[in-house]
């Protein structure tokens, strides 16, 4: 799409919409945010929302949904079997992806646990791209080993590929000789690639990955829930793809799929999730879970408004000017980090802004988790809620060893839609104020530490009262300032 020229020469991200609903939100004091952060176990998934100013956790479910979104979630029908809402997402994800088989469920980690408990055995080996949190937890659980085989470009932080999420083929080929095909139970790839700094693949890529599938009769399934920034990098960047439209791009990708799954907390821009399935006989396998864990094969535990808003987002979810706006605020956010000097995975991608946690803090080891202390320090400077993305989100070894993590991110999600260029710029403003004064933030360690997933409810404690000194310090530069 064209960059809309400024006469000034100023390149910032222009808004193809209008705020028609809006919601207060409060900054504190720097002395009552470093008392929240207390409370919350120094763990930002446990902060209060009234003590957050901007909310950059995450994009699920959060993104702002659209004017047609809410008038399509008045006319939903609410019963129980057979529901009209059901065949008009039904239709329109058949529409949008070309597979004839739906399976609705309530989020994305629902479909994750429907695939898993369908075709991962113990001893099954899953070849991926990368794992998401969940989808690694439903795939362990079920016996089955996360084999990721990401290019080796995909692990550099900073890089100008434009494709880091690919999968490196030679790599596919290795495992399933090492391995033999009967012991892959499919092969996964994620759009959008989460942990790695929302990342995308190509298209090119997807082709060869089919052809190999192709060759030793393996599955091809596809974790679509970060697709759209997906799209919009392979129509920005891949050549092929210039003069494709956003559906055409679509199309040409699920047609090479078995199975598309997705969470419609992103994918949609709603709450949901669901599976799409090419073949009945694939379909049919999985299809008696539903009613076990979802509900009806009709809703599969979704409420029928945001089914409606779904049906809606995916068609808004084909636009281009709708999915260019979270990468261009992405990208603004991240070029002008780089200016400062602040270090930031490169190239943006999409989601959020990834903060290079292990070179930002890199006097923290990172048993001391990097990520997550520049998570509280952030906080704390600004208010602003972003995710740890690093050792903290590994789960021990069975040994009780930490599981190191390739990368130590801060991540700022960019919900779509929801903040202003202001908002983004005063973020950018108080990263640049934290990294000035990097060398006041120290380590955090466990105080309670679950076994699965700690990274949602576990509490940790600073290794000194290094936090204190940061809001002094704050009080100094900033005098009575929030
Ligand atoms: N796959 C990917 C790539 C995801 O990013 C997520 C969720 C899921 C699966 C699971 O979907 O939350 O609907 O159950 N990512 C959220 C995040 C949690 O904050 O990035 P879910």
């Amino acid at each position: 799409m064209e960059q809309i020229k400024f006469f000034s020469g100023e390149q910032i991200p222009l808004e193809m919409h209008k705020v028609k609903i809006v919601q207060k939100i409060n900054l504190l004091p720097v002395e009552q945010r470093k008392a929240a952060m207390e409370e919350a176990g120094n763990n930002t998934f446990l902060l209060q929302n009234r003590d957050v100013y901007l909310d950059m956790l995450t994009d699920s479910g959060v993104n702002a949904m659209s004017d047609r979104q809410q008038a399509a979630m008045l006319i939903a029908d609410d019963s129980y079997a057979g529901s009209e809402t059901f065949t008009r997402m039904a239709n329109k994800l058949r529409e949008v992806f070309g597979m004839d088989y739906f399976l609705p469920v309530h989020q994305g980690r629902a479909a994750e646990n429907v695939i898993g408990q369908t075709f991962v055995e113990p001893g099954a080996i899953i070849p991926m791209n990368y794992h998401f949190t969940t989808t690694k937890a439903h795939i362990t659980i079920n016996g089955g080993l996360v084999e990721e085989i990401i290019t080796d470009e995909g692990l550099k932080v900073t890089s100008d590929h434009p494709f880091k999420g690919n999968m490196d083929l030679d790599k596919l080929n290795g495992l399933i000789d090492k391995h033999g095909a009967d012991k892959i139970a499919f092969v996964r790839m994620e759009a959008g690639t989460n942990l790695i700094g929302g990342q995308p693949f190509s298209l090119e890529n997807l082709r060869d990955i089919r052809e190999i599938c192709d060759k030793h009769g393996l599955m091809l399934v596809l974790d679509a829930s970060l697709l759209s920034d997906n799209l919009y990098f392979i129509k920005e960047r891949e050549a092929c793809c210039r003069d494709m439209s956003i559906r055409e791009i679509t199309l040409e990708l699920s047609g090479l799929c078995d199975i598309i799954y997705f969470s419609a907390r992103k994918l949609g821009c709603a709450r949901g999730g669901g599976i799409c399935v090419k073949e009945e006989a694939v379909f049919n396998k999985m299809r008696e879970l539903i009613p076990l864990y979802e509900g009806f094969l009709t809703y599969g535990g979704m409420s029928v408004r945001e089914m409606e808003a779904i049906t809606i987002g995916m068609d808004e979810a084909m636009d281009e000017e709708i999915i260019c706006q979270g990468p261009k605020f992405i990208s603004f956010m991240v070029d002008e980090l780089v200016k400062r000097g602040i270090p930031v995975v490169t190239p943006a991608g999409g989601l959020g802004c990834h903060v290079n946690a292990m070179e930002f803090l890199d006097h923290i080891p990172q048993n001391q988790y990097p990520a997550g202390a520049l998570a509280t320090a952030l906080y704390i400077a600004s208010g602003v809620r972003g995710m740890e993305r690093g050792t903290m989100s590994e789960q021990r070894n069975p040994d009780g060893s930490e599981e190191i993590s390739n990368m130590e991110l801060l991540r700022l999600a960019v919900p779509r839609r929801v903040f202003t260029l202001s908002q983004i710029k005063y973020v950018i403003d108080r990263l640049e104020w934290l990294y000035e004064n990097r060398n006041l933030v120290e380590g955090l360690t466990f105080v309670e530490e679950p076994k699965t997933l700690r990274f949602f409810f576990g509490r940790l404690e600073p290794v000194s009262p290094w936090q204190e000194k940061l809001v002094e310090k704050f009080r100094k530069d900033f005098g009575d300032s929030l």
